[in-house]
């Protein structure tokens, strides 16, 4: 998809399709009105004849224009022009992706600069038209034929002299987190028989190679030996395939600068281990690496800003199956802190490969850390498959990722980690349980990793139900990579 900014008027451009929006029980205004006068008072006369109100997501098709630069026009419905919310915002181009998506056009102008939005400024409303394009013609191909192929493949914003500057800011952002979302979707739609852990790392490796300021290390399993991860090892036990534990590494800043430190858990695919998950819908963990995909997804968008940070990102790769060598319910390992973990159930086993990371993480002396797993099925159960929960030891990093997850309309909910639920994570035989028992299972999840999470600011992104969607339309969605994105971006100054 080709993103450009048209900086004609309206009265001079040239497109294949026109897109001006109108309110409901309104005048027509700045675009729509021009655009009226232009084709002596069509847009008017198809209000007034009622084949279009308006209202929120309502779309006309105009096929004939009369104008000689413009063969389409589509008036896009923006409702009541008093409360247009940025969640109203994205419906509306959302259902003009789907129209022009149907109506199978190759490119269009989108002149809704004038829009204007509750809370929002012309920065966001650009990004957004892009983001949201980005997402709509999103189709998985690397497995199966396509056969009705998306034709749009080009979008012009327009936007008059006033506009242009913030409206290529606007174009740049945009580009860089849709793109990212984009790697993040492609890696987490993958079979798990192709996205290995080992597949993993020379992704990450190939995204370091084209960006001078991006640098990829790849710890084996002897090197993970050798830093006495046992609890990471402990999962990949079961698995042919040899875990890897991924790290890249951003300077946008000067060397002094504390890196934020990014984790995704990169579990390919999660069969559960000993304690094996029931079969149905046991295909959707193949998405259980989406944290780590979503780890490379934000390095693309940070080395395509060129943001003035430092960032590490590290993704722990594994496998979760059943085998003879699997560890079993009883075990107990040692993790790289020292703590031993008696394991009760060999399906909670993203927190182990996480304790590692969060160990490992350390090292680098970090300013914050934040990880990103597909951790609980129990978070789903609390909070559905609308916000992402949010967890953390520090409320300030807490509130800034969720003022950042509003900006950026990819939602989450603040739980809680009290001491009392460590309780639920005591052992007779080990320093703790890596299970808590059946109640708030998405909480006592993020409490056993708050144990080695001591030493620094630390927020934790349980994405269980946002990751992907389950159902006929399944796919994986490409969050958290657009709440990090604006996280860093507001971080970057
Ligand atoms: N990857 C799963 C969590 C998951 C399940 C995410 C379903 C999305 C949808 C995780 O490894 C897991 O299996 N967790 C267990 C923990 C339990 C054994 C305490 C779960 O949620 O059932
Ligand atoms: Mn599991
Ligand atoms: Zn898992």
């Amino acid at each position: 998809m080709d993103y450009s900014i048209e900086s004609a008027t309206l009265d001079k451009l040239q497109s294949d399709c026109l897109v001006v929006g109108i309110y409901e029980n309104q005048p027509l205004d700045n675009n729509a009105k021009q655009l009226d006068a232009l084709t002596s008072g069509l847009l008017g006369q198809l209000l007034g004849r009622g084949d279009i109100k308006g209202k929120l997501g309502e779309t006309l098709l105009i096929n004939h224009t009369g104008l000689a630069g413009v063969d389409r026009i589509v008036l896009l419905g923006f409702g009541d022009k008093n409360q247009l919310s940025r969640k109203s915002y994205r419906k509306a181009i959302q259902s003009l992706v789907k129209l022009l998506r149907e109506a199978k056009l190759k490119s269009a102008t989108a002149a809704l600069l004038d829009i204007e939005v509750q809370a929002a400024d012309l920065v966001w409303c650009g990004r957004q038209i892009v983001e949201v394009f980005h997402d709509g013609v999103y189709q998985y191909s690397a497995t199966k034929k396509i056969e009705d192929k998306v034709a749009l493949t080009r979008l012009a914003i327009a936007a008059n002299a006033e506009q242009l500057p913030l409206a290529s800011q606007a174009l740049q952002q945009g580009q860089a987190i849709a793109q990212g979302v984009e790697l993040a979707k492609n890696l987490a739609d993958l079979p798990g028989n192709i996205c290995t852990p080992t597949y993993l790392a020379q992704q990450a490796q190939t995204l370091a190679a084209h960006h001078p300021h991006l640098q990829c290390d790849v710890l084996e399993e002897a090197d993970m030996q050798a830093l006495g991860m046992g609890a990471l090892l402990g999962v990949s036990r079961g698995s042919r395939q040899p875990a890897k534990l991924i790290s890249l590494h951003y300077q946008g800043a000067d060397a002094s600068v504390k890196p934020i430190v990014l984790i995704g858990k990169g579990l390919t695919f999660d069969a559960g281990g000993i304690s094996l998950k029931p079969g149905l819908g046991m295909d959707e963990m193949k998405y259980d690496m989406c944290g780590g995909a979503s780890v490379l997804g934000v390095m693309r968008m940070v080395t395509e800003l060129n943001l003035k940070l430092n960032i590490v990102g590290l993704i722990p790769a594994s496998e979760n199956l059943p085998d003879g060598d699997a560890n079993k319910p009883g075990d107990i390992l040692t993790s790289m802190a020292g703590k031993t973990i008696e394991i009760l159930n060999t399906d909670a086993e993203g927190r182990l490969i996480l304790c590692d990371t969060l160990t490992y993480a350390e090292r680098f002396n970090p300013d914050v850390v934040i990880d990103m797993a597909t951790l609980t099925g129990a978070c789903i159960v609390a909070l559905g498959r609308v916000p992402s929960g949010l967890f953390g030891n520090d409320d300030a990093l807490c509130e800034d990722l969720q003022r950042a997850s509003e900006a950026a309309c990819d939602a989450v909910w603040r739980m809680p980690i009290w001491e009392e639920y460590q309780e639920q994570l005591k052992s007779n035989f080990a320093d703790l349980a890596n299970i808590g028992g059946p109640d708030g299972g998405s909480i006592t999840a993020a409490c056993f990793l708050a144990n080695f999470a001591k030493d620094f600011r630390w927020a934790h992104i349980d994405i269980a139900g946002t990751a992907w969607r389950t159902g006929a339309n399944k796919g994986a969605t490409g969050r958290p990579v657009p709440l990090l994105s604006q996280y860093l971006i507001n971080r970057a100054g």
